[in-house]
């Protein structure tokens, strides 16, 4: 073929292939041929349509004039025209590109994917191409849209793996700011919440504001942009704030130099609780996708504040109780005392009195010669119950108050009191203690008072053999550990206090060692016996010492 025929044939790409040129024309795509040159040598029907020609016939035409409507090819910075690179290498190649709506202005909206496969002549020179021109503007819509979803989806599990796990609302808080900086890239921002009472919104807290900035702006529900956002609960997106007319202290915001601003609602249960903004230098830094994502972002955080307010409450109902039973069991103590030593000063003393009274009497009787075996049988039975009686009220004090704590300590007392109800009840008991020195007289008292809950336990229920009680102490901590091998019973089922009173033992025992900082655990099963473990910090809690172990 001479170079005559090459171009005759280049000029016209479907001679001699009429069947070719319909089924081109049916294509909904848009299909144009180009010579090297950029001359145009066909165009389906789907692509004259939108061709800008001078002629009805356009072949031979400068495709960049009547496809682009430009005067050069395509070049950036708008897009690149892949002919000369597809000439040189020889490859297909494909390119999406904006496209401008109208000449001179850029729309993001639409785009053109290109085609472009080389047209060779029987020696392999590239002698043209096919392009392929398709509007792909709602396939990008739908992969934005995507995008963003995923974007939002991926930022709000961040939030709220970030929240997760937090009761504390600062901590909350903090969290949640930094992690939506970190999600818009900004360095500035804020979160305000709505004081319930004075209907105000104040900085709770800040990141790359002055303290200046962040005390001085509290902003009445309906008033400048944070305020308007709580008021109607809708995002606001500002390309410059500080040119808006609805924001308040203008002149702290141009002195803070804040500019592009995004300001949305927090939420809890339909009900504003605040705003997080998150501000710029720069004006118009920030696009509506932000403001979207910022507020499905500002709903979780909602809901976390929420939930951070009711534990905030649920510890203040802990603290009101434990303060509460605190004192009551300060007062029960003190009168336990009180009574305690009533009847040993008293009672006890009068009972000692009238047992040796009534041993006087018997010793006198004998010796002036009074031989009346009623009178000395009735004497007898009266000086025995005086001594029985005293014993009781030992026992009594011993469970008030037993004197022994208080002037020996926690390891005698319980060995005396084990020795009072254990050993008569024939209940083989061993009492192990090590460290000997004086507890806090709160520690003592609760371990006593858990000792003895224990005890009666065993008495009244257990039906137990053997009891074997050991206490360890060290500068750390002490361990109290009751071990009985009675009936045992199912712990699970005793969970609240019943109307009976069953349960309040338990519940006491628990109850008393958290007051002192530490935790009890009841092991128990049917058939194999009771364990109760107490274990009292002598430094801090227990929990603040788990807490530290786990952190270092
Ligand atoms: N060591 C034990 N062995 C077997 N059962 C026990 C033991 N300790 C407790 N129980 C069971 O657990 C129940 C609850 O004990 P708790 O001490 O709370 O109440 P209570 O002893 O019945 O009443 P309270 O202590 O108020 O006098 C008991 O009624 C008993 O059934
Ligand atoms: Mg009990």
């Amino acid at each position: 073929m001479d170079a005559e025929q090459r171009s005759a044939q280049a000029t016209h790409p479907l001679a001699g292939s009429p069947d070719l040129a319909k089924v081109l024309d049916s294509v909904e795509d848009e299909i144009v041929v180009v010579d090297t040159a950029y001359r145009l040598l066909f165009a389906n029907s789907a692509a004259s349509g939108s061709l800008r020609a001078a002629t009805p016939s356009p072949e031979g035409d400068l495709c960049y004039q009547v496809v682009e409507h430009t005067d050069s090819p395509c070049s950036t910075p708008v897009w690149m025209c892949p002919l000369q690179q597809m000439i040189q290498t020889g490859d297909p190649i494909s390119i999406t590109h904006p496209c401008p709506e109208e000449q001179g202005a850029l729309s993001s909206a639409k785009y053109i994917k290109l085609s472009m496969y080389p047209l060779k002549d029987p020696d392999g020179r590239i002698t043209g191409a096919v392009c392929l021109r398709r509007d792909v503007s709602a396939e990008r819509k739908l992969e934005a849209e995507m995008l963003t979803r995923h974007h939002q989806l991926l930022a709000l599990s961040r939030i709220s793996e970030a929240v997760s796990g937090l009761s504390r609302l600062d901590d909350i808080l903090n969290v949640a700011l930094d992690t939506v900086l970190e999600i818009v890239h900004g360095t500035i921002g804020g979160i305000l919440l709505v004081n319930q009472r004075t209907q105000e919104l104040h900085y709770r807290v800040q990141r790359g504001l002055s303290s200046k900035y962040a005390e001085e702006v509290r902003l009445k529900i309906g008033v400048g942009i944070a305020g308007t956002v709580a008021q109607s609960g809708e995002p606001i997106l500002l390309t410059d704030i500080s040119t808006d007319p609805r924001t308040e202290h203008v002149d702290l915001v141009s002195a803070e130099g804040l500019k592009g601003f995004v300001s949305v609602p927090l939420r809890a249960k339909n009900k504003v609780v605040g705003v997080v903004n998150v501000a710029s230098h720069l004006p118009g830094q920030f696009a509506r996708e932000d403001m979207y994502l910022l507020d499905s972002i500002g709903h979780q955080v909602g809901v976390a504040i929420g939930q951070a307010r009711l534990y905030e409450q649920l510890r203040n109902a802990t603290d009101r109780y434990q303060s509460l039973l605190q004192h009551s069991l300060t007062a029960q103590e003190a009168e336990r005392k009180r009574i305690a030593r009533e009847l040993h000063d008293g009672t006890s003393q009068m009972l000692t009195g009238l047992a040796l009274n009534l041993q006087a009497a018997r010793d006198i009787a004998e010796m002036i010669g009074i031989k009346d075996a009623m009178m000395e049988e009735r004497l007898e039975k009266a000086q025995t119950l005086a001594v029985q009686t005293s014993m009781e009220v030992t026992k009594l004090i011993n469970d008030l108050r037993p004197t022994l704590l208080d002037s020996l300590g926690l390891a005698p007392a319980i060995q005396r009191y084990v020795e009072t109800w254990l050993q008569p009840e024939g209940i083989r008991s061993s009492v192990v203690t090590r460290g000997h020195e004086r507890l806090p007289s709160e520690v003592e008292v609760a371990l006593f008072r858990i000792t003895q809950e224990a005890i009666n336990n065993i008495t009244k229920h257990a039906e137990a053999t053997n009891v074997a009680i050991d206490l360890q102490c060290d500068g750390e901590k002490c361990v109290l550990r009751i071990e009985d091998d009675g009936k045992g019973f199912d712990v699970e089922e005793i969970t609240r206090v019943e109307k009976t009173g069953r349960g309040v033992g338990l519940f006491g025992m628990k109850e008393r060692v958290t007051l002192v900082g530490g935790r009890c655990s009841i092991e128990s099963q049917r058939g194999r016996g009771t364990t109760i473990v107490s274990e009292v910090p002598l430094t801090g809690s227990v929990s603040d010492a788990e807490d530290q172990s786990a952190g270092g």
